[in-house]
């Protein structure tokens, strides 16, 4: 696969910078249990090749589906890959704006996917999806539009020989998850990824899983290498699948975190504002340079935001601003005044 453009991703603006609003995992690193248990599971994980055991019945018990329906992943983003090579869609589509690496993973694999891009403000249309797309990628929330799509309409989707997959790496963050395929089992060809990623704040870890009926999951896993998912990994998964509930403290931060952030921001001049679902807020600067005001607000003030136009059907004035909460969020709010005035 070729490799991400340099600014493909948040990571890129976010090293070095004092303040990451750029990244789009939870404030404040990941919890206490979990460093504490990743501490007192590291000598028996580095020790052993890793077992999914334990790993893959929590996450089947967490959304009750069955063990024989869930594929760990080395994070979502492996997911793509691996959905990409073993189905080898001949008409793949891939719902806009979202995240690009859906879309780099098929055309790695040799069937590129062409773009649906839906207008602000960014509703799934279901007769916008070609009749003979056989392979449809939506994202639910949506990176970077914070989109949370009804349930029902990306069922409205699903068709005859088309799987459709759905990228729900930002569900955690959404209280009751109402609109979660992932214990949908009455959809032949419905793939539900998620990342652990985002809610633990483990980037480094790369923790995620898929959620597909029995056949096609078998498929899936095993196009996998031996030993995809680290035993560090596991370990975190099978802990937060289990106890779903530590996952709600970061969730209720982030949502408190962005809602204060978008009030803030609205009264920002001509800075436009969609809070979304996530834990992020895409901003508009309508007639800038997203790009040269994500350059000078790192340069000037140490603070890493993500421009958005290499989104598929973003404009050169989108940003993507992570919340980080309290101090951090005013010190953003007040540099981008500054710059916007
Ligand atoms: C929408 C979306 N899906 C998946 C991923 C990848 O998640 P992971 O880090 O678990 O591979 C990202 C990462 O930014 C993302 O934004």
């Amino acid at each position: 696969m070729t490799p991400p453009g340099p600014d493909l991703h948040g990571d890129h603006w976010a090293r070095g910078a004092r303040a990451d609003h750029a990244v789009n995992v939870a404030a404040g690193g990941p919890p206490d249990w979990l460093r504490r248990l990743l501490r007192q599971e590291l000598d028996g994980a580095i020790r052993a090749y890793p077992d999914e055991a334990e790993a893959t019945a929590a996450v089947a018990h967490r959304h009750g589906r069955s063990a024989d329906e869930v594929v760990l992943l080395n994070g979502a983003a492996h997911g793509f890959a691996l959905i990409a090579e073993t189905l080898a869609p001949r008409r793949p589509v891939v719902v806009h704006p979202q995240f690009t690496e859906p879309d780099r993973a098929l055309a790695a694999a040799g069937c590129a996917a062409a773009p649906v891009i839906l207008g602000e403000p960014w509703a799934l249309d279901p007769d916008a999806i070609p009749v003979d797309a056989d392979l449809v990628v939506v994202g639910n929330p949506t990176n970077p539009t914070g989109v949370l799509h009804p349930r029902a309409a990306i069922e409205a989707i699903i068709a005859p020989g088309r799987t459709v997959v759905v990228d729900e790496a930002f569900m955690d963050f959404v209280g009751g998850e109402a609109n979660s395929l992932a214990p949908a089992t009455d959809h032949d060809d419905l793939v539900v990824v998620r990342s652990l990623t985002k809610i633990l704040a483990v980037p480094g870890l790369r923790v995620g899983y898929l959620l597909a009926p029995s056949p096609l999951a078998a498929r899936l896993r095993d196009r996998r290498q031996a030993w995809a998912v680290n035993g560090l990994a596991l370990a975190a998964c099978a802990a937060a699948c289990h106890h779903p509930a530590r996952l709600a403290p970061a969730a209720l931060r982030a949502r408190a975190d962005r809602d204060a952030l978008a009030a803030s921001l609205a009264g920002v001049p001509s800075l436009r504002v969609h809070p979304g679902a996530a834990g992020f807020v895409l901003v508009e600067a309508a007639g800038r340079d997203g790009r040269a005001l994500a350059e000078t607000l790192r340069r000037g003030h140490g603070i890493a935001v993500r421009p958005a136009a290499t989104f598929p059907g973003l404009g050169a004035g989108h940003l993507r601003l992570t919340a980080r909460g309290g101090d951090a969020d005013a010190r953003l709010v007040s540099a981008l005044h500054a710059l916007l005035r």
